[in-house]
């Protein structure tokens, strides 16, 4: 397994681009499957979870082809398959992106639940709910969620929760009512870009959905859906994660394609922290060489400040002179990073659903695990702000939704090593040691 060793002390300086939206690509891919004709798709980032989906695609009949950095190509070849398998989901919970897309164009669908997931409880009930309010049968057996329905009916559905909405509910929900009978009326939809992204991609096949970027979407359904070309919108987490990197390390870096008008909240925050940002025509100019203040915060769902971008955020906090208290209302067990920063040094306290941060001068170097894709975004960011070295382990939770962020990061002057994890001989306690040489003297 590789790792990263991230150099700390480093300062940034230069401009990379921020690529398309990992939350959106998914949603789009899986939407790929009720097209009549070909479908191709640019500014896809390059991604493990992009390529995961693609396998899933294929699984179901679809041809993938082409090139991420430039466009991927999706076309049925065969409409017969209807099963996305467990050995494929189980690798990306998004894969529960198809559920919708797989019953509406195919009429049957049998997608395996994905399972646990390391930033807290992810149910799916309300996509179920959403997909019975169309008129499917579901039931679930030996861990996969059956669907069917030989045409699904327009429905007016509340897909709301304690938590706010469902971004990926929304998608499935929206993405099956586009092909069923008559009108459907989603009330307590989820606003996020990539919401409307997905249902951008969608008019743009022939799809009737308006209100978009509201709470309430109301979709006329119709016969099928045309193949198209669509590009995707750019990632607003990387975008925010490069940004505290340059509050992180106190420089002043230039950013492409950062999506602003989907950032008023983290805007808001990071210029209440002190960093200043500007827009110079299509170049974003992020200049965190001020001093800092420490800033309390909710994540929220859309427009507010994303739970995507808590754990980069706590990683700020850390090195941020005062106390600052973080809450996470959407995940609210979102907080696997926290002990890894405390590793480094931070000080960190845990109260249920938020964080108490008192910001020190400096983490210092350590070996840390990465426990889920934000987290270990947080990790790579601490890092670049701490004393000495850092290793984190069990980066292929980073590579599942960042293109290439050491990259990145080193073009804009940071010092990052991927290399292979070498096993490491441990040294035995003395006792258990003189047991294991006894043992073997006797079976000898
Ligand atoms: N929820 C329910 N029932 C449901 C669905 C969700 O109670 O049927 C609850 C969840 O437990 C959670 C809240 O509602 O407390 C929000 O969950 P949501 O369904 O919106 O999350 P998601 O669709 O599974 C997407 C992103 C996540 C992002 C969340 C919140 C994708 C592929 N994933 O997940 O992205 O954190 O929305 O914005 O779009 C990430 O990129 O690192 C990531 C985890």
């Amino acid at each position: 397994m590789e790792m990263l060793v991230v150099s700390g002390g480093h300062p940034l300086s230069g401009r990379v681009a921020v690529s398309g939206a990992k939350n959106a690509a998914l949603p789009i891919m899986a939407a790929t499957l009720l097209a009549d004709g070909p479908v191709t798709l640019r500014n896809i980032p390059q991604l493990v979870d992009v390529a995961t989906l693609a396998r899933v695609l294929v699984s179901l009949g679809m041809k993938v082809h082409g090139d991420t950095s430039a466009a991927l190509h999706f076309e049925t070849v065969d409409d017969s398959q209807q099963t996305a398998d467990y050995e494929l989901v189980r690798r990306m919970r998004a894969s529960i992106c198809v559920l919708g897309p797989l019953l509406a164009k195919r009429k049957r669908a049998c997608v395996s639940l994905p399972g646990g997931c390391n930033i807290g409880h992810r149910p799916i009930d309300l996509h179920l709910k959403g997909l019975r309010a169309l008129g499917a049968e579901i039931s679930i057996e030996n861990g996969y969620v059956y669907a069917a329905a030989n045409q699904l009916r327009g429905a007016d559905i509340y897909l709301g929760s304690a938590f706010g909405s469902t971004v990926t509910g929304t998608c499935n929900v929206m993405s099956a009512a586009v092909l069923a009978e008559g009108t459907t009326r989603i009330e307590a939809a989820a606003c996020e870009p990539e919401v409307i992204d997905l249902g951008n991609f969608l008019n743009s096949l022939g799809a009737h959905i308006v209100g978009l970027g509201t709470p309430c979407l109301t979709i006329e359904g119709v016969e099928s859906l045309s193949g198209g070309d669509y590009s995707i919108v750019s990632d607003r987490i990387e975008a925010a994660t490069l940004m505290i990197a340059a509050s992180l390390t106190g420089s002043l870096i230039e950013l492409e394609n950062v999506p602003v008008h989907h950032m008023t909240a983290v805007l808001e925050i990071l210029g209440q922290v002190g960093l200043k940002i500007s827009q110079w025509g299509e170049i974003t100019k992020v200049d965190g060489r001020g001093e800092r203040s420490a800033v309390d915060f909710v994540a929220r769902p859309y427009p507010g400040i994303p739970t995507d971008v808590q754990a980069q955020m706590m990683s700020l906090m850390s090195v941020t002179s005062g106390k600052s208290i973080i809450t996470d209302s959407v995940f609210p067990d979102r907080f696997m990073h926290a002990s890894e920063l405390t590793r480094m040094g931070a000080q960190i306290r845990r109260e249920g659903s938020t964080a108490v941060v008192e910001g020190i001068p400096r983490l210092s170097g350590a070996h840390v695990m990465a426990s889920d894709l934000r987290a270990s975004a947080a990790l790579v960011l601490a890092a670049l702000a701490a004393e000495r070295e850092t290793v984190i382990r069990r980066i292929y939770h980073l590579d599942r939704g960042y293109e290439r962020l050491e990259s990145k990061l080193n073009a804009l002057g940071a010092v990052i090593r991927r290399v292979e994890d070498q096993p490491v001989e441990l040294p035995m306690a003395p006792s258990l040691a003189e047991n294991a040489t006894r043992r073997s003297h006797r079976a000898a």
